[in-house]
Order: C-alpha cells, then sequence, then structure tokens
C-alpha cells in the first residue's frame, strides 16, 4: 500500500516495504546506483531513494528525470547524508508516466511572474506546494474556529439579484443573447442577476434565526483594480452574530486573525520555514507578534489626524470624509502604531446602506481590521437594525426599497442588534505567508483580462 512521504519522513523506526509514489525533482546518478529525490506534495520535504543498478526496474532508470512520475518500493533506513533522518533502499522502482526536457520546473529560481503562466504546474513547485497546503489547512482553521463557538455554516447564493456592497461592481449572469440589456423579465431567472459580490445579506437573515452563522465561499467582483490586493474571484468568510454590536463584532474578527496566526504557527511550521527563508524573512515573526498583543483600535476620525500630523507625503493625500487608501492603511500598521489596528466609526457617505448610524448622524458602525503589509484585511459592521432608519439609509443611497423588501422584513419581525464582518481570505494568506501578490496565494487567479486555465 502506498503511504505518503509526509508520514514516511515522520516514521519513528526504520520500516520493511514501503511503497511511496510521486514525482522526480532531481536524479543524480553514481557508479552502480542513483539517488533519485521524490516529492508528493503531502509536505515540503522530498524522500531521497537510493536505486541499486541491479533492481527490478532500474532499466528505466534514465527516464526516471525531473516532473517523471514514478512509483518505488522499498525499505527505509536512516540516511548516512547529512539534513535528513531517512532514506529508502528501493527493492524495486517503476517508471509511471515520462516528462521529457521540456517539462518547465527544471532548475530553481523560476520568477513568479513566469510561473503564473503555468499555474498548472506551478502547484508542483516548493514555494507553491507550500503555499496551498497552508490554504488547506487555513480553511480547515476557518471552520474549526467558528465550529468550536457554536457558530452554524450557511450556503448563500452564488447568483444573486442585490448588490451587497452598493458599489456596482457586479458580473452580470444572464442567459439573454443579443441584447443583453433586453427585457429582464424574459431572462433566466426572470429578472436582472449577478455573481454575488458577498452573502451577508442573506447571512443576516440566517443570523435572525440561527444566532451565529458564518458563510466561506466564493465572491466576485468587477472592479478594474490591477493591484496586487485585488482578485475579481475571491474567497470571503462571513460571520454574523444577532445580539451583538460593534465592539462584539470587534472583539470577534481581532480573535479571528489571532485564532489563524496561531494555527498557521502550530500546524504549517514546516512551509512556514520556507517562507521565511525565501519570501519573507519576518513572517514568523510578525505572526508571534500578533498572537500575543491585542489590537490597537482607533475611530477614523482619529486615524485620519494620524495621518493629517505624519508630515508624510502620501500619493493620496488624506482627506477627512473620504476612504483611506492603501498607503494609509499600511502607515497607520506599520509605521504609526506597529501593530494590527482596527479602525471604526467611519463617514456615513463612504459605506453601504446596511451599517448602523450612529447617535451623531454622521458616522457609522463600520470597522476594518487593518494588518501590516497588507492594509485590510476585514471590513465589517453593526446592522442597522431599525426599520426607519434603514429605509432612510436606502433613500440616502438611492436604492429601491422593494429590490430588498425581504431584507427589511428582518426589521419588521422580531427585529435585533446584530453584526458581522468579512475576511477576505487570499488576503489573510497573504498576510499569514508574507507573499506579496494575491495571483499566488489562489490556485487560478481570475483578474482583470485574465482567466486562463
Ligand atoms: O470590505 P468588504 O467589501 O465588505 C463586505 O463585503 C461586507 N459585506 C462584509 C460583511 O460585513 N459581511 O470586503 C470584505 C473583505 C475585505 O476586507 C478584503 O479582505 C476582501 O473582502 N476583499 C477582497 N479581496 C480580494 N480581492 C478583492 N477585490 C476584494 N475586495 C474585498
Ligand atoms: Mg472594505
Amino acid at each position: 500500500m502506498r503511504t505518503l512521504i509526509r508520514h514516511v519522513l515522520a516514521s519513528t523506526t526504520p520500516c520493511e516495504g514501503v511503497t511511496v509514489q510521486g514525482w522526480v525533482r532531481t536524479r543524480r546518478d553514481a557508479k552502480g546506483f542513483s539517488f533519485v529525490e521524490i516529492n508528493d506534495g503531502s509536505c515540503l520535504a522530498c524522500l531521497q531513494v537510493v536505486v541499486d543498478a541491479s533492481v527490478p526496474g532500474a532499466g528505466q532508470l534514465h527516464d526516471f528525470t525531473t516532473g517523471a512520475s514514478v512509483s518505488v518500493q522499498g525499505d527505509l533506513v536512516a540516511s548516512p547524508a547529512a539534513g535528513q533522518r531517512w532514506e529508502l533502499r528501493a527493492q524495486r522502482v517503476e517508471l509511471v508516466g515520462k516528462a521529457d526536457a521540456s517539462f518547465p520546473l527544471q532548475k530553481k529560481g523560476h520568477t513568479l511572474e513566469f510561473l503564473r503562466t503555468i499555474a498548472h504546474l506551478r502547484p508542483r513547485s516548493n514555494l507553491f506546494g507550500a503555499v496551498f497546503r497552508t490554504r488547506s489547512r487555513l480553511a480547515h482553521a476557518v471552520h474549526q474556529f467558528f465550529q468550536e463557538r457554536d457558530f452554524i455554516h450557511v450556503h448563500t447564493p452564488i447568483i444573486t439579484a442585490s448588490d451587497c456592497e452598493g458599489a456596482g461592481e457586479m458580473f452580470r449572469v444572464t442567459t439573454l443573447k443579443g441584447n443583453v440589456d433586453g427585457d429582464p423579465a424574459t431572462d433566466f431567472f426572470g429578472r436582472r442577476t449577478y455573481l454575488t459580490v458577498s452573502g451577508q445579506l442573506e447571512a443576516e437573515t440566517f443570523a435572525c434565526a440561527l444566532s451565529n452563522v458564518y458563510t466561506f465561499g466564493p465572491t466576485f467582483r468587477a472592479e478594474n483594480s490591477n493591484t496586487a490586493r485585488h482578485a475579481a474571484e475571491f474567497w470571503m468568510i462571513e460571520p454574523e452574530m444577532a445580539f451583538c454590536d460593534l465592539a462584539g463584532d470587534m472583539d470577534l474578527a481581532e480573535a479571528f486573525v489571532q485564532a489563524m496566526a496561531r494555527h498557521t504557527l502550530e500546524h504549517c511550521a514546516e512551509d512556514l520555514t520556507l517562507f521565511e527563508r525565501f519570501v519573507d524573512k519576518e513572517v514568523r515573526k510578525r505572526l508571534a507578534f500578533v498572537v500575543e498583543r491585542p489590537f490597537q483600535r482607533v475611530p477614523y476620525a482619529e486615524a485620519v489626524a494620524i495621518l493629517q500630523r505624519s508630515g508624510k507625503a502620501f500619493e493620496f493625500p488624506v482627506e477627512p470624509g473620504a476612504n483611506l487608501q492603501s498607503e494609509h492603511e499600511r502607515y497607520l500598521t506599520e509605521e504609526h502604531f506597529k501593530s494590527p489596528v482596527t479602525v471604526f466609526n467611519y463617514p456615513r457617505t463612504i459605506k453601504p446602506f446596511y451599517m448602523r448610524l450612529n447617535d451623531d448622524g454622521a458616522t457609522v458602525t463600520a470597522m476594518d481590521v487593518l494588518v501590516p503589509g497588507i492594509g485590510e484585511v476585514i471590513g465589517g459592521s453593526q446592522r442597522e437594525e431599525r426599520l426607519e432608519q434603514l429605509l432612510d439609509n436606502m433613500k440616502f443611497q438611492k436604492l429601491d426599497p422593494k429590490d430588498y423588501w425581504w431584507y427589511l422584513d428582518l426589521r419588521r419581525y422580531g427585529t435585533v442588534p446584530h453584526a458581522g464582518f468579512g475576511l477576505g481570505f487570499e488576503r489573510l494568506l497573504m498576510f499569514l505567508t508574507g507573499v506579496g501578490n494575491i495571483r499566488d496565494v489562489i490556485p487560478f487567479a481570475r483578474t482583470p483580462g485574465s482567466a486562463e486555465f
């Protein structure tokens, strides 16, 4: 039976009759035998296999080239070589699939840009193997975090008729041929539909029934921002809590980011070592820092004052009442506070209709969690639970209440204070791994002008 290399390498005793299967990374020939490094993606490390020229299958060794798939059976013995505990003494080897010299991952040191052009093969590289193992472990950690706290997982729809964020950055979904702006009643769903930008509105309906819920799924934004932190398709985790205010929301958001950092330190240690060596020397230190220290909290008005006092020449000037730019967010976390920061109480004018209006009439209970190196990873708020005020907000944002009748019903029948947030999973992964471009933490990136694979 096949054993994953990760388990083989974790063995505490020598072992006979082990079968491993994977892809050849390198082969070195000596007189009468060869060393073959095999990786199966289950862990960062390769298993060294020593193949005597006399074992069955060794006649094909010349085809054990970089990228070829092979199957090996042998005995696990203590390795005399430095830097590795075990090696496999092959008793039989078998070529499963050839890879000729055109296999593009021949040598180390390809650029990330080049590797993006071979997104179908890059998971076989050390870096991307590490990134996507970490992504998988973190996805598990997300569910664990919420399930342990009695949050109920809700699958919200991917096709929707409402623009949750009101930013008009939706991808249309239509089966209309020719004139797609024709009569919506003749379209597939009998109305205009889009790919969702957020599962929040639907999550709210479930929170107002099941108390604490969360969603974890793909979301889509047709924003034409070609930056290292924006993707057209990204995954978002959106918890929503009934009987919860802004303070409770910030508590959960900060605890969540800390728990993900702790999980990475504890469960992705081998891959983290690679990130530390080749991607970001500070990554482990930064995670330890985040786990240990409380986040800073600062109202938007104070954040703006700090930025104005900073004397920094920003590309985008700091304007009270305007959105913080990513350079402003990074100044706050990296230079001023030198820690993650939660900014709250933003101006009403720059935030969506669903956020709760503060008593000052000018700000809403919005909060963004900003982290060093990235800026915003979380955006959330306490929701407007008062029907009249919500209607007023919709008027303010020029939305038609008729389109949101079901959302308004939540305020008509047993309304409760409630709050939630959205965490961009890829932004979190960038923070936890140090990887600087969102295209490199998602298996197949969708960005403006690019949807290959
Ligand atoms: O701040 P946003 O727009 O908030 C919402 O969508 C709310 N409905 C969430 C809620 O309250 N339930 O987006 C939330 C997060 C951002 O903080 C960011 O991490 C990520 O989603 N995000 C993106 N990530 C990658 N590419 C993009 N284009 C993103 N836009 C937002
Ligand atoms: Mg936001």
